[in-house]
C-alpha cells in the first residue's frame, strides 16, 4: 500500500489530508492561527504558526487513518503565494512574513517598474506587471525600511518553502510558486538574471526551482521522529495554492477552468504556451503541470468578504452557541430576488488585484435603502464577488481562452446559493467534483506522481477527479446579472478617484 500527505498552509489556516494511489482521502484535519494587521491594509503572519499547525495536522491524520509509517511514501506542499519569509545565517526568521493581500509596498512597486526600465520591459522579463501583494516588493520594502534586518537576510523563501526546510533542511520551490515572486523568467521557469540585476539582489538568497512533481528532498531523522514517519518520505516540489488547487480540481488542460471561493477568489485557466494580457490584467505564471503554465485573475476578497460580513456585521449569529451563522445567512439572502433590488457590493475589502490592481480600493454597499436587509446585503456581497470573477472570465475570453467548463471550488462553494449565482453571473454551467480539498488534494496528487504512481499529474488527475455536479444558469436571473454588471463595472470608473483620495486622508 503506498500513501501520500497533501498540506495546505492557508491564510486561515492550515489543511492536512492522506489519502491512497487511487486518490480515495482516508482522513484530513485543519488547525488555525491568527494573521496580524499591523496598520490597515498590512497583513502578517509567523511562520511559526504554520510549522505548528502542519505538524498537528499531519499527526492528527496519521492517527485517524492508522497509517502505517513505511506506507507513507510522499508528502506534496502547497501554501498562500507570494508570502515573504525571511531568514539570517543561523535559519532563524527575522521577522513576520508579509503576506499576498498587504498593500504596504506601492512606492517598491513603482522602484521596480522604474528599475526594470518601465512596466513593459518588465512584462517581458517576467511576464507579470509590479504589484503589491508580490514578494520582491516586500524584498524592497524591507531594504528601504527595515535596513537592519535586510542587512542580517540571506535566505528568502515562500511560506510552503519555509514549511519545506523545515521538514527536510533543503532550501528549494516550485515553479509555480516562484512566479508569485516576480523574479522568475517565467518563460524559461528560471530565476530572472537580468531583472535581479536591475534590482541588486543576491540571486543566493533565492532557493533553488523545481517542477511541482520533483523530489526535492526526504525527512530529517529528528522531523521523522516527531511526526511518526519514515526519513524515506520524500518532499515533492509542490505548488503555491492557487495551481496546486488547479490541479486537485483537474485544471490540466485547455478548455476546463476554476472559479475558486477561497479567502481569496481565482480565475484560473491552464495554457501550454505562455500567454499573456498586454495590459497586465491578470496574472501568467508557470502551472503545476510539468512545463506548462496559467493565467488568473484573482479577487482579493472573495470568501473573506463574507467572513468579514459575518463577523463584523451578525455578530449575534456569529456568537449563537450550536448554530452554523452561514446557514443562517444563505438563508436570508436566498429569500431575495437575484440582484438584490439595486444593492451592489464592491468587494475591495483588502484593496483589489485583477483586473485594478489597485492597492486604494476600498470595499463599498452602494444603492442601499431603507428597505434593505441583512439578508441583501450578504447577497450583494456574494454577487458582488461572482462580478469581480466575471471581469476576469470576461478578460479570458477577450483573449479568446475557450471555456467549454467551468469548475466551482473553495469554502464559499459549500454554499448552493453562491454556486448558483457564479452560474447565473457568468453564463456558463457551474460544475463541482469528487473531492473538495482542492490545494491539498492537487499536492497529495503531486506527490503520488513524484512516487511514481502515475507517470503524469494529467494521468493522476483523469484517474481520481470527476465532476458530481453541474448547475445550469437560470435565464431570468442571467438577464437579470447581464443587465447589472456593466454597471458594476462602471462603479469602479466612478469612485477610483475617491478611492485614492480616501487613501490619502
Ligand atoms: C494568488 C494569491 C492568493 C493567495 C491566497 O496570487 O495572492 O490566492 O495565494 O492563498
Amino acid at each position: 500500500m503506498a500513501l501520500y500527505i497533501g498540506v495546505d498552509i492557508g491564510t486561515s489556516g492550515t489543511k492536512s489530508l492522506i489519502m491512497d494511489e487511487q486518490g480515495t482521502i482516508l482522513a484530513e484535519s485543519t488547525a488555525e492561527y491568527p494573521i496580524h494587521m499591523p496598520k490597515p491594509l498590512w497583513t502578517e503572519q509567523d511562520p511559526e504558526d504554520w510549522w505548528q499547525a502542519v505538524k498537528k495536522t499531519i499527526k492528527s491524520v496519521i492517527k485517524t487513518s492508522k497509517a502505517k509509517k513505511s506506507d507513507i511514501k510522499a508528502i506534496g506542499l502547497s501554501g498562500q503565494m507570494h508570502g515573504s519569509v525571511f531568514l539570517n545565517k543561523k535559519g532563524a526568521v527575522i521577522r513576520p512574513a508579509l503576506l499576498w493581500n498587504d498593500q504596504r509596498t506601492v512606492a517598491e512597486c513603482e522602484e521596480i517598474t522604474t528599475k526594470a526600465g518601465g512596466r513593459e520591459a518588465l512584462i517581458k522579463m517576467v511576464a507579470n506587471p509590479a504589484l503589491t501583494g508580490f514578494t520582491a516588493p516586500k524584498l524592497l520594502w524591507l531594504r528601504n525600511r527595515e535596513p537592519k534586518n535586510y542587512d542580517a537576510l540571506t535566505h528568502l523563501l515562500l511560506p510552503k518553502d519555509d514549511v519545506r526546510r523545515r521538514l527536510t533542511g533543503v532550501f528549494a520551490t516550485d515553479a509555480s510558486d516562484a512566479s508569485g515572486m516576480l523574479l522568475l523568467d517565467v518563460k524559461n521557469r528560471t530565476w530572472s538574471k537580468e531583472l535581479l540585476g536591475k534590482l541588486d539582489i543576491d540571486p543566493a538568497i533565492l532557493a533553488p526551482v523545481f517542477e511541482s512533481e520533483q523530489v526535492t528532498g526526504t525527512l530529517l531523522p529528528d522531523v521523522a521522529a516527531e511526526l511518526g514517519l519514515s526519513t524515506d518520505c520524500k518532499v515533492v516540489g509542490g505548488a503555491g495554492d492557487c495551481a496546486a488547487g488547479a490541479v486537485g480540481n483537474g485544471i490540466v488542460k485547455q478548455g476546463v477552468l476554476t472559479a475558486s471561493l477561497g479567502t481569496s477568489g481565482v480565475m484560473f485557466c491552464h495554457s501550454d504556451e505562455p500567454q499573456y494580457d498586454a495590459q497586465g490584467r491578470l496574472h501568467t505564471f508557470c502551472h503545476a503541470v510539468h512545463g506548462k503554465w496559467h493565467m488568473m485573475g484573482v479577487t482579493l476578497s472573495a470568501a473573506g468578504s463574507l467572513q468579514w460580513f459575518v463577523s463584523q456585521l451578525c455578530t449575534e449569529l456569529a456568537m449563537k452557541k450550536g448554530s452554523d451563522p452561514y446557514k443562517t445567512i444563505n438563508k436570508e439572502a436566498l429569500a431575495v430576488s437575484p440582484g438584490s433590488d439595486g444593492l451592489f457590493f464592491l468587494p475591495y475589502l483588502a484593496g483589489e488585484r485583477s483586473p485594478h490592481a489597485d492597492p486604494n480600493a476600498r470595499g463599498c454597499f452602494i444603492g442601499l435603502t431603507n428597505k434593505h436587509t441583512r439578508g441583501h446585503m450578504a447577497r450583494s456581497v456574494m454577487e458582488g464577488v461572482g462580478f469581480s470573477l466575471r471581469e476576469s472570465l470576461s478578460i479570458l475570453q477577450e483573449l479568446q481562452v475557450p471555456v467549454k467548463e467551468i469548475r466551482v471550488s473553495g469554502g464559499g462553494s459549500k454554499s448552493p446559493l453562491w454556486k448558483q449565482i457564479l452560474a447565473d453571473t457568468f453564463g456558463q454551467k457551474a460544475c463541482t467534483i469528487n473531492a473538495e480539498q482542492g490545494p491539498a488534494y492537487g499536492v497529495a496528487l503531486l506527490a503520488a506522481v513524484g512516487d511514481g504512481a502515475y507517470k503524469n499529474i494529467e494521468e493522476a488527475c483523469k484517474a481520481t477527479i470527476h465532476v458530481v455536479e453541474k448547475i445550469s444558469p437560470q435565464k431570468p436571473s442571467q438577464k437579470k446579472y447581464d443587465a447589472a454588471f456593466p454597471v458594476y463595472q462602471r462603479l469602479y470608473a466612478s469612485l477610483k478617484k475617491n478611492f485614492a483620495e480616501i487613501s490619502q486622508l
